[in-house]
């Protein structure tokens, strides 16, 4: 086979700007949504825009999510910007997810949300024939995922597993059976294969295994699923963040996720991938290019930080909202106090670099890195000291979360899991990387 390169952006949650967005309603929304809305437009065109010019590569793949919440009109306008990529001579391959049909479509105005009409499953398939279905060598209609041939002797089994509400996440035996099926005709064509699928098969950090919505449900039986058949590689999307993961089934056979973040937000990314040959993948992260003259007098990277760490503020507030008095107390230490405060009111060391910080930027900070990828609190830094302080200090209680977390006679480490969430102690990038699928 000869190297195949190409683009893959996800998540790109498109929104037709002419459905309104601005008004009370639309910033009060804002305050906790990690990802731009009114901008969009602007980040998908802009990204497009140098995708076309880039000689070297003539695919782009992109695994879902496509519109905010399945307003036709996104979808409209978004289908145009598809269309002058392949008036440029690029082939477009994309799947859909649970934002592109009917999830509470709407606009924003000043008397606040407006309704708008939204896009049943069936009209996507007709809406995106021309990317992905139109070149297709079999589509499991039932979920709209397909398989094909996206260049010479290298096939992509693209998995749609946010379809209906029963099988919402799953990779079920059903799919499973079409799926080897594909899989046993690319062996025979001697073709390679590879997987898309918008939910990340292996849980992109380890606090988000314990979180149902941000895998694959039964991603360890589907990675074992698609090592022991020959497909080594997945790429995903869902969760906004990049990572980097890999995953050995129990005959020993290996299988690689690359979940690449949200491009309309924090962190702002795409990739350009070159599967090298068929046991070498190289990775690269592309940033979001400037889109906009202005914004807010911030660079571009720094505007969707701002957002990310805002809206990370933000939601933790919203969890805190209440009457009651532990409530209410942790409000005030969360907004109030500053990491020298907290940690002497813990009794616990904080390094004299943390002292000054507030809690809330200190908050901000770790959940924007977390979606960034290579994590840069391991052991040894500041930081990482001062959360592992705290989780000593709160050993007992985490010992009954772990009991009332235990799964088919497995407790977490929660503790072990968080350290490993906020610093990446894998030993290869989440970003930039070469990675062996073997
Ligand atoms: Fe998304
Ligand atoms: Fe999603």
């Amino acid at each position: 086979m000869n190297p195949f390169s190409f683009y893959l952006v996800t998540d790109t949650h498109y929104f037709e700007p002419s459905l309104g967005c601005s008004g009370e309603a639309y910033e009060d929304y804002m305050k906790n949504e990690m990802y731009c809305l009114a901008e969009s437009s602007e980040i998908v065109k802009a990204t497009f825009r140098v995708i076309a010019e880039d000689k070297e590569t003539d695919t782009i793949i992109i695994p879902g999510d496509l519109s905010k919440d399945g307003e036709k009109e996104s979808h409209k306008s978004f289908v145009k910007e598809l269309q002058k990529l392949k008036d440029a001579g690029k082939r477009v391959f994309v799947i859909t997810a649970g934002h592109d049909y009917n999830d509470h479509p709407r606009g924003y105005d000043d008397s606040g949300f407006v309704p708008v009409e939204g896009t049943t499953l069936d009209e996507l398939y007709d809406l995106y024939y021309e990317f992905g279905y139109s070149d297709a060598l079999s589509v499991d209609r039932q979920t709209l995922s397909y398989v094909a041939e996206v260049a010479d002797g290298i096939r992509m089994l693209a998995f749609n597993c946010d379809s209906t509400n029963e099988t919402k996440g799953l990779i079920d035996e059903r799919l499973q059976a079409w799926a080897k099926e594909q899989i046993d005709k690319a062996k025979e064509e001697n073709c390679f294969i590879f997987a898309i699928c918008h939910y990340p098969i292996i849980p992109s950090v380890p606090v988000f295994d314990l979180v149902g919505d941000a895998h694959v449900k039964n991603w360890r039986q589907v990675a074992s699923f698609l090592a022991d058949n020959g497909v080594n590689l997945a790429l995903t999307g869902h969760m906004h963040i990049q990572s980097i993961n890999e995953f050995y089934s129990d005959s020993g056979n290996k299988f690689v996720d690359i979940c690449t973040s949200c491009l309309v937000g924090s962190p702002a990314k795409y990739r350009k991938i070159s599967i090298e040959n068929s046991e070498t993948v190289k990775v690269e992260t592309v940033p979001v290019p400037e889109f906009r003259a202005e914004t807010n007098g911030l660079s571009t990277q720094r505007f969707f930080d701002m957002r990310a760490e805002t809206s990370a503020v933000n939601r933790i507030n919203r969890a805190l909202k209440g009457d009651g008095m532990p409530k209410k107390v942790a409000r005030k230490i969360f907004n109030g106090k500053t990491l020298g405060q907290v940690g002497r009111m813990l009794c616990i060391k904080v390094d004299k670099s943390l002292k000054d910080k507030k809690f809330t930027t200190f908050a901000g900070e770790i959940a924007r890195d977390i979606f960034l990828g290579d994590q840069p609190y391991v052991k040894g830094t500041p930081e990482y000291d001062a959360v592992a302080r705290v989780l000593k200090r709160f050993k007992p209680i985490i010992k009954i979360v772990q009991k009332k977390l235990s799964k088919d006679g497995i407790t977490p480490n929660l503790s072990e899991m968080v350290l490993n969430t906020i610093g990446n102690n894998k030993g290869w990038s989440d970003n930039d990387a070469v990675v062996k699928l073997k």
